[in-house]
């Protein structure tokens, strides 16, 4: 394809990667009334959005698509330079971590090795992916390297994280301050006047302090749930119970303000952290926390074991598979780390979960005969106090309920279910 001047252009704005981010957003900038290109190498997931139907939950999409779908300015392709028919090229594609701890940037890469021959003055090309601190600068020089352009003069280059939680798109990109780290003289200039479309407030500011910002942001709640989930050991091994340590530091105390125990994952929370540690002055700090929130399902079956003594030939339910509660999002839960960790023990393993794709048992099924149960997502399903009596009244005698997320009450990471439901209604 012929690389043409990016004003001349008929489209306003590509997305490539129509993910769990990519996707939200590409439908978003067609609500305010751009025209969208929208690229992503999934034929399943072009299928989906062509046919009308969101590939995976996310509050609210599914009306926004069906909208967007009605209003035309959504067009799709699977070719990446496809992307250089609009002005503003946003790039959402997925930017995981190397196992021994390194951005892997092999998306990112081909993605720009597509758009280079196509890339032209006027092009704006912006990063939405969490990326490590330093790879603004690196994409800016790499097209500097191959095409020759002055990035901030006549090809712009920025990164504009995205900060969304899941479930929470639509509410929050009208509303989360949109940071743009801009290359150069005018690339922050350019890219504010494409995320003005969603009129939040922007905070200009250089691309480094953008990528530290987004990543730091994750470190934070990262270790922010590491601590209770290292206190919810801790308590364990003193015999003491978390669930009343933690109301005795937060109760009334000016200082306190410690979170939950929980299963702390997810896409975001268990690989960002890597962008720091990959060249970390003080190796090892956030390695410890992810080894905190890591332990945590092993913590589990130990606590089990300890209590029951083995699991071999025994029913263990395993409720909610996401990586937190009323999303339908599987990736890097800790829910399947359990799993697996509980059929190494040989115990005979069922699932229910009311929100994922792939169709599990029936809370029921699940549950029949079934010697402990462990809530690992709290979905809402699970917090209501009838999924307790169905546990009580379907799981083998009086079974052992593994609860970290407290969710009826009862402030214990181990009980039977008996206890729980008396507790719960004390405490209630
Ligand atoms: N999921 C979140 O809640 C969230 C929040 C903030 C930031 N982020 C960051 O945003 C980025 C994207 O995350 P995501 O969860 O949307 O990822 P995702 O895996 O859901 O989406 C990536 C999409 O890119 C497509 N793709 C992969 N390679 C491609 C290629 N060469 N050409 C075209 N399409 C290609 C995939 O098919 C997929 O649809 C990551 O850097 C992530 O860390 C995610």
């Amino acid at each position: 394809m012929a690389s043409m001047n990016a004003s001349q252009s008929t489209v306003d704005v590509s997305v490539i990667g129509l993910g769990r981010v990519g996707l939200p957003l590409a439908l978003s900038f067609a609500d305010r009334g751009l025209r969208v290109v929208g690229v992503d190498n999934d034929p399943a997931r072009l299928g989906a959005v062509r046919e009308g139907r969101m590939p995976f939950q996310e509050t609210g999409a599914q009306e926004l698509l069906d909208r967007v779908h009605a209003s035309g300015r959504l067009s799709l392709s699977e070719r990446v330079a496809d992307a250089a028919q609009a002005r503003h090229i946003v790039i959402t594609l997925g930017t995981p971590s190397f196992s021994h701890i390194e951005i892997d940037m092999r998306d990112i890469r081909s993605a720009l090795d597509d758009l280079l021959g196509v890339l032209a003055p006027g092009h704006s090309l912006i990063l939405r992916s969490t990326i490590a601190p330093g790879t603004t600068e690196f994409v800016a020089g790499y097209l500097t390297k191959h095409r020759g352009f002055a990035i901030g003069e006549d090809v712009f280059v920025a990164h504009a994280p995205e900060r969304i939680a899941a479930g929470r798109f639509l509410e929050e990109i009208d509303t989360l301050p949109c940071i743009i780290g801009g290359v150069g003289a005018r690339s922050g200039e350019v890219v504010a006047e494409l995320f003005a479309a969603f009129g939040a407030q922007i905070a200009q500011t250089t691309p480094v302090q953008a990528e530290l910002a987004k990543i730091w942001a994750n470190i934070l709640r990262y270790t922010h749930f590491a601590l209770p989930n290292l206190l919810m050991m801790d308590c364990e091994r003193y015999a003491a119970n978390v669930f009343e340590v933690i109301d005795l530091i937060n109760r009334d105390y000016p200082r306190g303000g410690i979170a939950q125990p929980g299963f702390t994952a997810g896409t975001c929370l268990r690989k960002d952290f890597a962008f720091s540690e990959e060249r970390s002055v003080a190796p090892g700090m956030l390695l410890a926390v992810s080894r905190v929130n890591e332990s945590v399902p092993l913590f589990l079956v130990e606590g089990i074991k300890r209590r029951l003594g083995t699991l071999a030939n025994r029913k263990v339910a395993v409720l909610g598979l996401t990586f937190k509660a009323d999303t339908d999002d599987e990736r890097d839960s800790l829910a399947h780390k359990l799993i697996r960790l509980l059929e190494r023990e040989l115990a005979d393993v069922a699932v229910h979960d009311p929100h994922v794709p792939t169709p599990t048992p029936t809370l029921e099924q699940a549950l029949d005969g079934a010697e402990v149960v462990v809530v690992a997502a709290d979905h809402a399903e699970f917090r209501d106090p009838r999924a307790l009596a169905v546990i009580a009244e379907r799981s083998s005698g009086d079974c052992l309920v593994v609860d970290p997320w407290n969710c009826w009450g009862a402030a214990q990471v181990f009980a039977y279910a008996s206890e729980l439901i008396t507790l719960g209604a004390t405490n209630a």
